[in-house]
């Protein structure tokens, strides 16, 4: 289980974005998350992924040594997520070794690995970026407004693809979306972001 606990964050101009933010996932379980822009859901992400340091809380998962992160995040953008000077066949390969079900399973053709990101449609690169983040072995994936910029057959064809590996490898999900019906459709639990800020105490007042 991913459990996050009392996660505050304050940004560089000081203000506080989040106080106290927890939330638990299982392995087994898709998770979905919606709030309002500016909240934090993307940097509460990046916390949790690794890539930013949180004030004080507490995640249950460490990076090991020369591994990926065991919580692996995809991204809006897949075009901001990848080095436009590698070829795809690097790209995926810095995740780890090239596992042909993976590829197979995205529908990533053969003749994409050795061309460059610009040369790949949006969905065509988002899907290269999922598979990057499934050769990387994660226990828990976070889906940040992964399919945002899709059509929805695209959308609905992506979402298929990496419930199916999630659901078969016992890898727990969090999606991240401003879209409800999705996250109704596809998620164990919707959460909103105001949801995981803990109450505050209530004081007792002596009558
Ligand atoms: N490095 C930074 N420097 C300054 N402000 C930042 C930085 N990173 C994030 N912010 C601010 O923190 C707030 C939260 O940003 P974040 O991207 O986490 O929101 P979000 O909930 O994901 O919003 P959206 O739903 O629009 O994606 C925003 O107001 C943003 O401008
Ligand atoms: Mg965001």
């Amino acid at each position: 289980m991913l459990k996050i606990k009392d996660i505050s964050y304050t940004l560089p101009n000081h203000l506080s974005l989040f106080r106290n933010i927890s939330l638990s996932i299982n392995s087994e379980e898709i998770i979905g998350l919606s709030g309002k822009s500016g909240l934090g859901k993307t940097t509460l992400a990046k916390i949790v992924a690794g890539y930013i340091r949180a004030d004080h809380g507490d995640i249950n998962v460490q990076q090991k040594k020369d591994k990926p992160h065991p919580v692996q995040l995809i991204w809006q953008n897949p075009e901001q997520a990848v080095n436009p000077k590698w070829r795809i066949d690097k790209i995926l390969a810095e995740a780890g070794t090239l596992d042909p079900s993976i590829i197979k399973k995205l529908k990533i053709s053969e003749e994409w690995l050795h061309r460059y990101p610009e040369q790949l449609s949006g969905g065509e690169l988002q899907r290269v970026c999922i598979a990057r983040c499934l050769l990387a072995r994660p226990e828990f994936i976070i889906a940040d407004e992964m399919t945002t910029m899709l059509d929805p057959i695209s959308q609905a064809e992506i979402f298929k693809m990496l419930l199916e590996h999630v659901q078969t490898n016992h890898i727990g999900l969090l999606i991240i979306s401003h879209d409800k019906i999705l996250l109704n459709n596809l998620c164990d639990k919707v959460i909103d972001f105001k949801q995981l800020m803990k109450p505050k105490k209530e004081i007792n007042r002596i009558q």
